[in-house]
Formats: C-alpha cells, structure tokens, sequence
C-alpha cells in the first residue's frame, strides 16, 4: 500500500524531496498530490515548473536537487517505476486518494500551508490534497501535517487543534540544532526525519539524541 504524499503552498519544497527520497530509499510506494499554489513556491525555491503533463521529469529534478544547492546522491530512476510512484491531478477529484476505498497507509503533508491546514479541519475538500486527508482522517488513517508558518495567528492555532483533537500528527517544519547540522541539508533532513518517525518509516536522516550533551558541532566543541 502506497502512502499518500501532498505537497502545499507553504515555503519548504526540499522538505517534501528529503521525505519522498526517504519513503522511496525505505522501499515504500508513493501516491503524490502536488498542489496548485505549491507550484509556485517551487519554483520560486528550486526554478523546477512542476506540470502534470511531464511530471516525472520534473519530479526527478526535484529529487535530485539539495538544499544546498549541490546534487543529491538518491537515485531518481525509481521515479520511473509506476508501482512506486504515481501522480495524481490536484483537481482530480476523481482520483484514487479522494476515496475511502483506496489503499493507502496514510498520508503526509510536507510542507502544509495554513490554507491547507485550515482547509482539511473544516473538512472543505476543495481539491485532491484537501479531499485525500479528510478521507485519511475519516478512514482513522495517519495524517502527519507538517506546517509551515511564523508567525501563527489564533485562527490557524484553533485549526491545528482541530487536527490533533482528529487524530493528526501536527508536526511543524521546525528543525533542531541539536544533531549536529552545518549544511542547510542537514536541517531539511531533521525536520524529514521526523516526519518519517511519525509514519514509523526507518531512515538515517538525522542523528538521533543519545542523551550527552555536547555531541553537536556548536561552539563548545562536539564530536561531530
Ligand atoms: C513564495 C511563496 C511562499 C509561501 N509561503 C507560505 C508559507 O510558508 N506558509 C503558508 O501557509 N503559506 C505560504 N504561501 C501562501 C500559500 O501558497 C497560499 O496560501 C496558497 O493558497 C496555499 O494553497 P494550497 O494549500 O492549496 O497549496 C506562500 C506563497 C508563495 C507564493
């Protein structure tokens, strides 16, 4: 069974790559909803113009692309491989996520923008991203919600407790300093890994807290 992967208009494009890099090197399969606006965002963030029409050539060049601007390593051939990856229309309503019946081991939504957020707690459904994790939710499926904005205002607070009281993961894309970062991929990666841990998905992402301080790169010395 796939897990259903949407990608928002939220700032945060490399976090959805470092997520699909990582279900796909775990040997999982993708089902991927790319919504409008995010389009715009990546662009802006990576010069990627995602379109249905050519989507795995796009999606390749996503994936291989870092956040520091140096190639990846991951090898996008499995892009190519339809068992493991599929596309789907943001406005295809008609699309295998949209219903209950479809297989699916949840969903994660990497970044989520406040309208996304806002969109799947009062249930609007207004494309397949929003649709799919309603049906995620109503399922009693995972939904991991990896927001993506700061400041927060009441409003969107309200909403992110609507998803917890539903069962979601509300996971912001907020990375931590503890693990020894000193490239911006290594902070993608932190935020990727635990969205990763939240769907209970293994990966190396990120070195994990081991109880001693001091194992961080920072300025009072570490291990790393
Ligand atoms: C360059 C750019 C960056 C954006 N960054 C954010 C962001 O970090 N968080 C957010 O909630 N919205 C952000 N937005 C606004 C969303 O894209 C907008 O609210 C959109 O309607 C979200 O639609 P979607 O949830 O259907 O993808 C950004 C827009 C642009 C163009």
């Amino acid at each position: 069974m796939p897990w259903i992967v949407g990608v928002s208009g939220a700032s945060g494009t490399p976090y959805a790559a470092a997520v699909l890099r990582g279900l796909l090197a775990a040997g999982e399969s993708v089902d991927l909803v790319v919504s409008r606006a995010s389009r715009l965002t990546l662009l802006d963030e990576t010069g990627i113009g995602y379109r249905d029409s050519h989507w795995r050539d796009d999606l390749r060049e996503w994936l291989a692309r870092g956040a520091d601007g140096k190639p990846d390593t991951f090898d996008v051939s499995v892009v190519g491989d339809g068992e493991r990856v599929r596309h789907w229309g943001a406005g295809d309503l008609a699309a295998g996520p949209s219903s209950g019946s479809y297989p699916s081991k949840g969903m994660l939504i990497v970044p989520a923008s406040t309208a996304c957020v806002a969109g799947v707690a009062l249930g609007l459904s207004k494309d397949l991203l929003q649709r799919a994790a309603s049906v995620t939710l109503k399922e009693g499926r995972k939904l991991v919600v990896a927001v993506r904005e700061t400041p927060l205002n009441g409003q969107t607070l309200r909403h992110l407790v609507t998803l917890d009281d539903a069962g979601a993961v509300v996971l912001p894309a907020s990375p931590a300093f503890y693990a020894g970062a000193t490239h911006i991929q290594d902070l993608v990666d932190f935020v990727a890994g635990r969205v990763l841990d939240a769907a209970g998905v293994g990966h190396g992402l990120y070195r994990r807290w081991e109880g001693e301080l001091g194992g961080g790169s920072g300025p009072r010395g570490g291990t790393a």
